[in-house]
């Protein structure tokens, strides 16, 4: 298949490519998507065929704007309408009981389906001009670090899906939020740029269904949250987290490694944190980021970039876990998992 490469001013071909039937992946503010009508079983099958991704792992679906959510749930709670309000258009997915028009492939043949208003001016008008929901799970190759470029889209994708919209680079460079609203307590099942806290303002029952440390792939169907079940986020690479005892007694920087692996000098090893790494590490390459808001936007291209540099190890400083600060380590534990 030759894959399409559309350009700002041709963003209507994309919405005729999605009303087709066709997949598109179009640049959002957390990363890129790769969209197929939500309502078309076959279309939406189409994505998990170029993305490899397992069945079992439901997509989220994207709209233009609210009205557009009583073609796939009944009336949604209080709480989910709060949540709207506040947080729409923006990096927050809301999980909430399906109707029998969205097929069983979106959800994964679950009860609920996950919905979202990108805030991103091109993303809107693709979703405008197809007039559908659109199911877009990240636009990478499952289990790969998600695509915040469309030069990595390609990259995944090309020859696979039927367009890609050559936008500008994401501006979070993690997923969104998921919030589990379908039940009686809100359950965050994965971290992003709209934290924990900024929930509790709106609705202060939000607890964190995200678990912090590695959860065995056999016991994960018990936390109801289906992406945790699949390997995610991983370049080629080693992913090897390091902390830094900022309390110790002696203050000049130590590490210590989360994970400890072979890291004998013949190895080639990047690093990225927001501070210098120590001394005894050696490193080939380092990025020194300003901010989590830039790690976190940093990230996924730095561990393309080292698999493009046949990179053995990359490096990766652990950050404290508040705010946008949640979501990079739960993406950086999870990108340093071995199978
Ligand atoms: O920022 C984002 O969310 C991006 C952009 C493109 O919008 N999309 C994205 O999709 O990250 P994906 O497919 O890579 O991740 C979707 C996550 C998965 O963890 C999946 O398990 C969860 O949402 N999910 C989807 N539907 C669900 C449901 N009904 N119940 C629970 N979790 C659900
Ligand atoms: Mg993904």
């Amino acid at each position: 298949m030759t894959t399409l490469y559309i350009k700002q001013n041709q963003l209507a071909l994309a919405g005729e490519i999605l009303r087709q039937g066709g997949c598109v992946a179009f640049p959002t503010e957390t990363v890129y998507g790769l969209g197929a009508n939500a309502l078309d079983a076959q279309a939406v099958a189409r994505i998990f065929e170029a993305k490899g991704r397992p069945s079992d792992n439901p997509l989220i679906v994207h709209i233009a704007e609210k009205s557009m959510l009583e073609m796939l749930v009944s009336t949604p709670s209080e709480v989910a309408e709060r949540l709207m309000e506040e947080f729409w258009p923006g990096p927050l997915t809301l999980v909430l009981p399906k109707k029998d028009t969205v097929p069983d492939i979106v959800t994964a043949g679950l009860a609920t389906v996950a919905v979202r208003i990108p805030n991103h001016d091109w993303a809107l008008e693709i979703l405008q001009e197809s007039g559908l929901p659109i199911a877009a799970p990240s636009a990478n190759r499952s289990g790969s670090p998600s695509g915040t470029t469309w030069e990595t889209v390609r990259d995944d994708l090309d020859g696979l899906i039927d367009g890609i919209v050559c936008g500008p680079p994401t501006e979070i460079g993690l997923e969104s939020t998921v919030l589990d609203v379908s039940g009686e307590v809100p359950r965050i099942l994965r971290p992003g740029k709209v934290s924990c806290s900024d929930l509790r303002k709106i609705v202060p029952n939000v607890i964190n269904f995200a678990p912090k440390s590695v959860i065995p792939k056999e016991v994960v169907s018990t936390f109801n949250s289906p992406g945790l079940r699949h390997r995610h986020y991983q370049p080629k690479a080693k992913v090897v987290l390091v902390e830094w005892n900022d309390s110790s007694d002696c203050n000049h920087s130590s590490a210590n490694f989360a994970s400890s692996g072979d890291f004998a000098s013949s190895l080639k090893t990047w690093y990225i944190g927001t501070q210098e790494p120590p001394a005894h590490l050696v490193i080939d390459r380092k990025m020194i980021v300003n901010s989590i808001d830039e790690y976190a936007n940093r990230l996924f291209l730095y561990f393309r970039e080292a698999d493009e540099a046949s990179v053995q190890m990359v490096f990766c400083e652990q950050v404290s876990e508040s705010e946008l600060g949640s979501a990079l380590m739960d993406r950086l534990r999870r990108a340093a998992e071995s199978e």
